[in-house]
């Protein structure tokens, strides 16, 4: 089975960050590093494709208008028939209390990640964590931090993201988020669901602490 679609996703999401990387304000430092980590990845696994409720009644219902983010969405749908997407009730998340509507809303698929957990086509890597995920409507993702140093790539819908002490912050496709090591976070959909890319570009090992207060 051809992988070309897998690469072809790694080659849209480089695109979309390169031209992040060149917008006033953008985390540039974590982008060129980010970039320089996924683009030597190397896809040579075999595929064990799983797909989540959650992913087949939302992957294909939305339009986007920015032109990279559109392209990395057409890719993911493109790749998806080779990805692994996560069962949310089987990770960390399931073990905590009050998650079941979250377990049963959201949805991950990795191209690179540690090897404890790699799967099917994903990459084991000690250096970068490559992911897209899709969040269902009305579905609370509760703060959480990891030591990672991660980049938020929005690719579709829409939703509102509190990042550290911030205030809560409508975002869109083509927006890019910067969590610094150890920053909490939390995302909020309302009516649409939330297509993102997210890339780890540090400590790619370390464990996601749900905060709660
Ligand atoms: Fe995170």
């Amino acid at each position: 089975m051809s992988l070309r679609p897998v690469q072809d996703l790694v080659d849209a999401a480089v695109r979309a960050l390169t031209v992040g990387a060149q917008r006033p304000f953008a985390p540039r430092d974590e982008l060129i590093r980010g970039i320089d980590l996924i683009r030597d990845l190397a896809f040579d696994g075999t595929p064990e494709p799983d797909n989540q409720p959650i992913v087949d009644r939302h992957l294909h219902e939305l339009e986007v208008n920015d032109p990279l983010a559109a392209a990395l969405l057409a890719a993911l749908r493109t790749a998806t028939h080779l990805l692994n997407w996560k069962d949310m009730h089987n990770s960390s998340y399931g073990e905590e209390p009050g998650m079941e509507h979250f377990c049963d809303n959201f949805s991950y698929t990795a191209l690179a990640e540690p090897r404890r957990w790699a799967k099917g086509i994903s990459v084991p890597s000690t250096k970068v964590g490559l992911t897209f995920t899709l969040q269902g409507p009305k579905t609370y993702y509760p703060d959480h931090a990891h030591k990672a140093v991660e980049i938020y790539y929005l690719i579709a819908g829409k939703g509102l993201w509190k990042r550290g002490g911030e205030p809560w912050v409508e975002r869109h496709p083509g927006e890019i988020i910067l969590h610094t090591a150890g920053m909490r976070h939390a995302m909020q959909t309302g009516d649409q669901p939330l297509i993102s890319m997210a890339v780890w570009i540090s400590d790619v090992d370390s464990p996601i602490a749900v905060v709660r207060t």
